[in-house]
């Protein structure tokens, strides 16, 4: 038996393997149940007791033996594997799936970037609001439709607690908080309790924008809204000013552009009139200045408001307002080369 062991060990030291396959084929022959040195084992049961303990030595210096072996062999095979002469060291591993940014967020970077060169600092505030600043401070009298629970989602056990209606409440946070001059635009999502179809939703995307200071004119807010739409929707395009009401500017207006879609001549998409209406702004009305601490004697100030699901729409010609919250790969991966 003793032979036998010398033997292997001999033959151990000359085992080599140049792939998976071989390696594998080692180890069943020699370690595997069946393998040789199990047979080993069996054999060592009729060894007898004298000579046990230096059998029993040499067959566990068989084991070592080959296991080390084994385990170079196939540290070899792996830098065998990673010879990398002939690879394409600048081909991808493997095919990198890109993701993309959301259109909308898209959308209101574009908003952001023509607004701080004109020169507006972005502000941010809080989706979960205060009666006071959604609708209080904005000059909303008590019973004004919009603090309808139709309209609003109210917290139960607390109904001074809302999710905001409009990013307005980050107009009167600013104005709490900062003296004039005041140039501020505000992106946030907002939430109104609408049955969800393809044409509404509960929640949706605004920007706001606030200006405030001394000698602030109708006239500095249309060029502003002008020099928007024109940077947002091309040179050609055209604004127009409809008279409307909102409780927090007098006087307000709603503002259209020239459709883009179909360059004015009338479309689906504007109802054949060439006009779509994009956002609503005015002059700030005195009371909302004066509940947020500023002087309304000394301090003018325009504000306007936009949806960016709406801007979107008329860049991208999204028909279905689900798609935007829906996580789609097939529609998000559309806007791959807007990023
Ligand atoms: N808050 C209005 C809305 O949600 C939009 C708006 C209109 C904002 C006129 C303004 C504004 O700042 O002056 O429909």
């Amino acid at each position: 038996m003793l032979q036998k062991i010398a033997t292997l060990l001999s033959e151990v030291a000359q085992l080599s393997a140049s792939n998976e396959q071989e390696l594998e084929a080692l180890r069943v022959k020699y370690l595997s149940k069946k393998g040789l040195l199990n047979d080993l084992m069996a054999e060592f049961r009729n060894v007898p007791s004298d000579q046990k303990r230096e059998v029993g030595m040499r067959i566990n210096e068989l084991k070592t033996a080959l296991q080390e072996k084994l385990a170079e062999l196939r540290l070899n095979i792996a830098t065998t594997d990673e010879d990398l002469t002939d690879v394409d060291l600048t081909r991808t591993p493997y095919p990198v799936k890109l993701g993309t940014r959301h259109p909308l967020s898209i959308v209101k970077h574009e908003i952001l970037d023509i607004f701080a060169r004109l020169g507006f600092a972005m502000a941010e505030g809080p989706e979960v609001e205060d009666d006071w600043h959604v609708f209080g401070s904005m000059n909303f009298a008590d019973d004004h439709p919009a603090r309808d629970m139709q309209d609003t989602f109210f917290i139960e056990a607390h109904p001074d607690v809302i999710l905001r209606t409009h990013t307005s409440s980050i107009e009167s946070r600013v104005m709490e908080n900062t003296q004039p001059p005041i140039r501020v635009i505000c992106p946030g999502r907002v939430y109104r309790n609408e049955a969800i179809s393809a044409r509404a939703h509960c929640f949706f995307h605004q920007v706001e924008g606030l200006y405030v200071d001394k000698d602030v004119s109708f006239t500095d807010l249309k060029q502003v809204l002008l020099t928007f739409a024109q940077e947002m929707f091309g040179a050609e395009t055209k604004i127009r000013l409809r008279p409307s009401y909102f409780p927090f500017t007098e006087p307000s207006a709603e503002m259209d552009i020239s459709c883009n879609i179909c360059g004015g001549k009338g479309c689906s998409f504007c109802k054949h009139t060439g006009w779509v209406e994009i956002l609503g702004c005015g002059m700030t009305d005195p009371n909302v200045l004066e509940a947020c601490g500023i002087d309304s004697k000394v301090y003018k100030g325009y504000a306007f408001g936009m949806g960016v699901e709406r801007i979107t729409n008329l860049k991208y010609q999204v028909k279905d307002l689900r798609l935007f919250s829906e996580n789609d790969v097939r529609f998000l991966e559309n806007f791959m080369s807007a990023n």
